[in-house]
Formats: C-alpha cells, sequence, structure tokens
C-alpha cells in the first residue's frame, strides 16, 4: 500500500527548526534564533575538541580553582571559551554566566531599543568522566534581559519559571542536542558527516512512570531520612539503580527511560550539590515540558526565588508518579 505523505519522515536540522519557531511568531526579530545557532556551533566544536581530547592531551586538571573551589579541568575552561567566543558574536546576547566565571559576564549592555538575553550555561557537565570516556554535556538557560536591573547579576537572578529556553548537549556515543522554547522538547542528533543535527524527536515525553532511581547511593547515609526511606522502598519493589554521575547523561537517561533523578541535601552539601542556574533551572523546564516534574525538596523547583548566581539547590525530577513518590516519602 502507498504510504500517506504524512507518514514520510521530514528532514528538520536544528537550523530549520529555529527558523521555523522564528516565522511563527511576527515581528519577532530573529535575536533568539541567533543565540540558540551559536549554542548549536558551540555544541560542535565542544563535541569535536571532546573526541580529539586523549590525542592531543588536553585531558587532565588544570592548576586552577573555579569560584566554587573544584580544580578545573582543561576542557572545563576550553569549553568555556568557546561558549563564549560564539555567544560573544552574537548582537542579542546582554550577559553571560558560567560556571566556570566567578561573576556574570556583560557582552553589550548599551540601551539600544534590540531585545536582548542573558544566557547562563555549564560548559561542561561531568567533567571528571573525561578521563575515562564517559558521558558529559553542555547545559544552559536562557533569560530575558532585564535592562532596568542595577546589575548584571541582578538581571540573571530570575527563578526558572521566567527561562525563555533552556537545553542541554550529551557528548555520549552520539551528540545529542535537547530544546526547549516553551512549547515542548525536541532531540537532535549531530550527523558529523554533514556537521549538522538532525531533528529525531519533535515531541519528547518522558513516561509517565519508570522503575528505576539515579543517585549517589555513596551518599546514601548522609541523605536526610525521607530519601533513605524511599530508597528501601524502592529495592523492595523491583528498581533498578543507574548513575553516571554526570547530570546531563543520568538526566538524559531518566528523559527517555523514565524513572527519578535525585541529587539530595548532604552532610558534606546541606543545601543539594548542583547549582540552581545553570544545571537544575534548565533540567526542570525541560523535564516539565515533557510532561514530568521537578523538585526541589517538596517544592517546585523553577519557583526558587535565586539570591545569588552559583547558588546550589537539591533536585528530584523525572517521571511524574515516581517524583510523587519520593515526595509521599519526605
Ligand atoms: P560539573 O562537572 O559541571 O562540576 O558537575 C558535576 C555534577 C554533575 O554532573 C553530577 O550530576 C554531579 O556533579 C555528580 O556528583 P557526585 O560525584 O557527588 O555524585
Ligand atoms: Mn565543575
Ligand atoms: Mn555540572
Ligand atoms: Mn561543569
Amino acid at each position: 500500500t502507498p504510504r500517506a505523505a504524512a507518514d514520510l519522515r521530514q528532514i528538520t536540522t536544528l537550523q530549520s527548526h529555529i527558523l521555523a519557531e522564528e516565522f511563527k511568531h511576527p515581528g519577532a526579530s530573529g535575536t533568539f534564533s541567533w543565540i540558540l545557532s551559536a549554542l548549536a556551533v558551540s555544541a560542535k566544536i565542544i563535541a569535536s575538541k571532546m573526541r580529539r581530547a586523549r590525542l592531543e592531551d588536553v585531558l587532565g586538571a588544570l592548576d586552577s580553582d573555579n569560584v566554587q573551589g573544584e580544580q578545573q579541568q582543561k576542557l572545563d575552561v576550553i569549553a568555556n571559551e568557546v561558549l563564549i567566543r560564539a555567544l560573544g558574536n552574537r548582537e542579542g546576547v546582554a550577559i553571560v554566566a558560567s560556571e566556570e566565571n566567578d561573576e556574570p559576564l556583560v557582552m553589550r549592555d548599551d540601551p539600544s531599543g534590540q531585545r536582548r538575553y542573558c544566557v547562563l550555561f555549564d560548559p561542561l557537565d561531568g567533567s571528571s568522566n573525561l578521563d575515562v570516556a564517559g558521558g558529559v554535556g553542555t547545559i544552559f538557560s536562557i533569560l530575558r534581559h532585564d535592562r532596568r536591573a542595577p546589575s548584571a547579576t541582578a538581571s540573571v537572578l530570575q527563578p526558572g519559571v521566567q527561562q525563555a529556553a533552556a537545553g542541554y548537549i550529551l557528548y555520549g556515543s552520539s551528540t545529542v542536542f535537547v530544546l526547549t522554547t516553551g512549547s515542548g522538547v525536541q532531540m537532535f542528533v549531530l550527523d558529523p558527516s554533514i556537521g549538522a543535527f538532525l531533528l529525531v524527536e519533535p515531541n519528547l515525553r518522558v513516561p509517565q512512570t519508570g522503575k528505576t532511581y539515579s543517585c549517589n547511593e555513596g551518599n546514601r547515609k548522609q541523605f536526610p531520612e525521607g530519601y533513605q526511606r524511599y530508597l528501601d522502598w524502592a529495592q523492595d519493589n523491583g528498581y533498578s539503580s543507574r548513575y553516571a554521575g554526570a547530570m546531563v547523561a543520568d538526566v538524559h537517561r531518566t528523559l527517555l527511560k523514565g524513572g527519578v533523578f535525585l541529587y539530595p541535601p548532604t552532610k558534606k552539601a546541606p543545601n543539594g550539590k548542583l547549582r540552581l542556574m545553570y544545571e537544575a533551572n534548565p533540567m526542570a523546564m525541560l523535564m516539565e515540558q515533557a510532561g514530568g516534574k521537578a523538585l526541589a525538596g517538596a517544592g517546585r523547583l523553577m519557583e526558587i526565588e535565586p539570591t545569588e548566581v552559583h547558588q546550589r539547590t537539591s533536585v528530584v525530577m523525572g517521571s511524574a508518579d515516581e517524583v510523587d513518590r519520593v515526595v509521599s516519602f519526605l
């Protein structure tokens, strides 16, 4: 039987998807599309450097620490520079804020009438996985720049619910770009032979349930009691444990297969370890846009009013039913 036209898979690149989104909004200036295209090109550059890291001796640590007291890996710094150089070139970017920079950087803040954005990112997530060729990623969050804000920091300190877009790139066995601009979640995969990200999933939905939990169980005895009771329950009920140790890899698996990703408070990190502005908020937006939930304790993660660029939060996110179940133990 002949296939109906609608059955034919269309070829959509990230670039054409971004443009098509822009055309849906009459009067849009294209600014936003330019920013996303800078992120796409950064992703390709970082992916290619990553693939060659061991060959070109850019693995391993530097002598420097970042503002959070973590030792920087060479590729943390390289990925950060790639993003700043690509985004710095875009008129629509007012401010960038990164895990690897103490303070937000003002790229341009003239009083032109143009709409401008703040781009926040974790240039390389899971960088301790680098030396073992494990999955790592890049996470980004895009906020509207508030020109009346008294400082760059004040402009970026917006709750996650105000994000205009969010996404991540997973440098795994393939390079995957997952994006939301507030109308669902799209997944693209890099075809390295043509240098383009191709749309493979136009409306990614996280399964409603999933019998997998993902957390650092080495910290289990430090978790608040409710989380420990949840883990006991899950282990008595046939759940599997999966943990890559890179948020992008762990959240990506959770998005696709269902289950729950947790980073609870610990004695060492009483507010949680993950950074609210460029790790937790963007992942929370993706999770909610895919039909899942994202909480910090029992409250909605994206409603946290931030007070510091590098502030930390605990995280529970994933399949709606599994997140509810964790909360029922807290
Ligand atoms: P980063 O490499 O950007 O500093 O992030 C590390 C984070 C995150 O990727 C991961 O989910 C978490 O650290 C793992 O922490 P533990 O090693 O404490 O489990
Ligand atoms: Mn780090
Ligand atoms: Mn990270
Ligand atoms: Mn990082």
